[in-house]
């Protein structure tokens, strides 16, 4: 049954954990469609993990709608989350709910992401006017890289875990539906977490969070740069296609592949006539 912004604030209210993994591609999707994931975050991320760019900053809406669609197009029951993209909302409400409803309408997201706090209340109270789910994205936000001096945990001192804390309310006040909680100390992840109604997914937030979220690259261990250390990696994947390439090398070139199994046959008196006429 497809997953709704209900299902998901029923599972904070049961203590049932919600699960997330950043997607985004079609096959992917299925797979963890199939696996029983309850939302995929078409994070922009993919920045990084699938375009190769050394931080989110470069990402467009083009970009965003082109992989949403697709994650969607995947996933019968997952809840779509889709990132809004850098300055695709800061400018201006306006811009934000223009840009918001793209997502939804041509990346056929199911709820927008967005990072920030009091300073996007604005934006996230016009785009649930415009009936479209948010979810807000507080702590280290990559989009604020350049700010911040690089990727620092954040929310350490008592005035910047405070201010944290009231970022979160004003967001739930603003009327998202779901607020991610990004490398912040697990015990502000917890007040947090204790203190809103609406559920909070942790990356590097500790265990008390009503969810988490990985970015799938680095839990499958398929990404080349730097793990944090949150990441944790449950399965190896990378080495297993580095092994089958290695396989699929060998055996190219030894002609073990393809193999009867893999080929399409003709008509021997065909195959003869074949052979003879161009002297194989
Ligand atoms: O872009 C992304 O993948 C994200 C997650 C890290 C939460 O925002």
């Amino acid at each position: 049954m497809k997953n709704t912004v209900a299902t998901l604030m029923k599972q904070k209210t049961q203590g049932d954990k919600i699960t997330m993994l950043t997607c985004y591609d079609y096959s992917t999707a299925s797979l963890f469609d199939k696996a029983g994931i309850n939302t995929l975050l078409i994070g922009d991320s993919l920045g990084m993990t699938v375009l190769g760019y050394e931080d989110t900053l470069s990402v467009t809406m083009e970009d965003m709608i082109h992989h949403s669609a697709a994650v969607a197009r995947g996933a019968k029951n997952a809840l779509i989350v889709c990132d809004m993209p850098f300055m695709s909302y800061q400018v201006s409400v306006e811009d934000a709910v223009v840009n918001a409803g793209r997502l939804i309408k041509e990346g056929r997201a199911n709820m927008v992401k967005l990072e920030g706090g009091a300073d996007v209340c604005p934006q996230i109270e016009a785009i649930v006017k415009a009936t479209i789910p948010v979810c807000g994205h507080l702590g280290l936000t990559p989009q604020s890289i350049n700010a911040f001096g690089g990727f620092r945990v954040q929310g350490k001192s008592l005035e910047a875990a405070k201010t944290l804390i009231e970022d979160a309310k004003r967001v739930e006040a603003a009327g998202a539906s779901m607020v991610v909680l990004e490398g912040i100390p697990a015990p502000v992840a917890a007040i947090i977490t204790k203190e809103l109604s609406i559920p909070t997914i942790g990356i590097g937030a500790g265990a008390e969070c009503d969810g988490q979220v990985l970015v799938y690259q680095d839990m499958l261990g398929m990404f080349p740069g730097k793990k944090p250390k949150f990441a944790k990696v449950f399965a190896n994947v990378g080495e297993v296609i580095l092994n089958a390439c290695d396989e699929y090398i060998k055996e190219t070139k030894d002609s073990t592949f393809p193999g009867e199994e893999n080929i399409y046959a003709i008509d021997p008196e065909v195959e003869k006539e074949l052979n003879a006429l161009y002297n194989m």
